[in-house]
Order: structure tokens, then sequence, then C-alpha cells
């Protein structure tokens, strides 16, 4: 099943049963973005914009996520690789349970494996969950780098939390997320330039 690039998981992606989730959401939805993207963006699951249109992050939150992302300098075709904890809309728009998480864990570390990327910013909660496998309120975490599978992760607020939170004061979720956004956006330049830190030897990222 996932023996493909990561260009080609889309068209093999099809109908899933991995998970209850699946059972009412018609469309699996995989991704939109760059596969050989250096800066991937992981979120919960599928609302029902994306489950009609098969693409994550198309809704109200995706359109102030593109509008985060390009303010800092990302072209979201061609910078940005995104994708989802959970590929299938669970009922109601609920947050996925644990089960779900573990069911649609295989696709999202394929797509890891084979995007490869530099950076990868989980977006909420549940990406974090998804990710580093721990239940944390996003508050005590974001903004801080994650050193995890040898990847330089980073978690940022969701765009629906700001979309209830859209004061621009200095401070404010929104204000935050935009730093960690440029701070993101200037790790992957020194990264991709060869002045950060950090070094990639063969497939490993090793601390100098
Ligand atoms: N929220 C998410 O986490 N992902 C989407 O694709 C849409 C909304």
């Amino acid at each position: 099943m996932f023996n493909v690039g990561a260009d080609s998981l889309e068209t093999i992606s099809g109908k899933c049963e991995l998970c209850q989730a699946s059972a009412d959401s018609p469309n699996v939805v995989v991704s939109r973005g760059n596969p050989f993207a250096r800066f991937m963006i992981i979120g919960e699951a599928p609302g029902a914009k994306e489950n009609l249109l098969a693409l994550p992050f198309v809704g109200r939150s995706g359109q102030l996520l593109d509008k985060l992302i390009s303010s800092v300098g990302f072209d979201c075709d061609n910078d940005v690789y995104i994708t989802n904890a959970v590929k299938c809309r669970p009922p109601k728009n609920r947050r996925p349970t644990k089960k779900e998480l573990e069911a649609c864990r295989p696709w999202l570390a394929q797509q890891i494996l084979l995007v490869d990327p530099l950076i990868i910013a989980l977006v909420g909660a549940t990406a974090v969950e998804a990710i580093l496998g721990k239940k944390v309120a996003l508050t005590s975490i974001r903004g801080k780098w994650q050193n995890w599978d040898d990847r330089l992760v980073m978690p940022i607020f969701h765009p629906a939390y700001l979309l209830r939170n859209s004061s621009q004061e200095e401070g404010s979720p929104m204000s935050v997320t935009r730093k960690d956004l440029i701070n993101i956006r200037n790790r992957l330049d020194m990264m991709e330039s060869g002045t950060d830190m950090r070094v990639l030897t063969s497939d490993r990222l090793i601390e100098q």
C-alpha cells in the first residue's frame, strides 16, 4: 500500500478502512502542496470543506493558515507540504480519538519518510499528540523547538484557535504564531544555506 513516492500517495488512497472515522467520511484527505518541500505542516483532521474537496486546510482555518505562512515568505504551493494527523473527517467534527490517531499513524509516518522535511510544524494539540506522543496544553509547548526523530519540530497554535482569538496585539496568540513562523522561516533558511548550528549528515540531524 505504501510502496510509492510521496507525490503518488494521493492516487492510491481511495477508501480507507483503518478506523471508525472513515465510516462516515467519503473522502480520504491526504495532502496539498509540494511533496518535495523542506517544510511540512501537520494539522488535526479534515473538516467538512476538506472532506468535500479532498484537500487539507481549505476551509476558514486553512485560509488563515495560508495567509500566515505566506506572510513570512512561504509559497503555499511550492514551499510547504500540508497534511493532517488523521486522514478522514471524524463524525460531527470531533477531535480524533487516540485509537484513530494510532490507526492513521502509518500514513503519517510514511508521508514524513517520503517527504523528508527539514522542519515540521505541529498545528495544534492533536498534531502534537500524534507526533510527540504526549497530551499537553499547547501554551506550554508552542514556539519551542523539539528534536523528534532527528528532525526539528515546532508546535504552533491551530488556526481555528486563532480565529477565535483574533487580536493582533503584542503577545496575542496571533502575534506569537507569526513570530513562531518567522522563527521557522529563518531556521529553514539557515539549514538550507548550511549556516545552521546543526547539520544533516547522511540522513541524521546532528548537533554541532
Ligand atoms: N483543521 C485541521 O486540523 N485540518 C484541516 O485540514 C482543516 C481544519
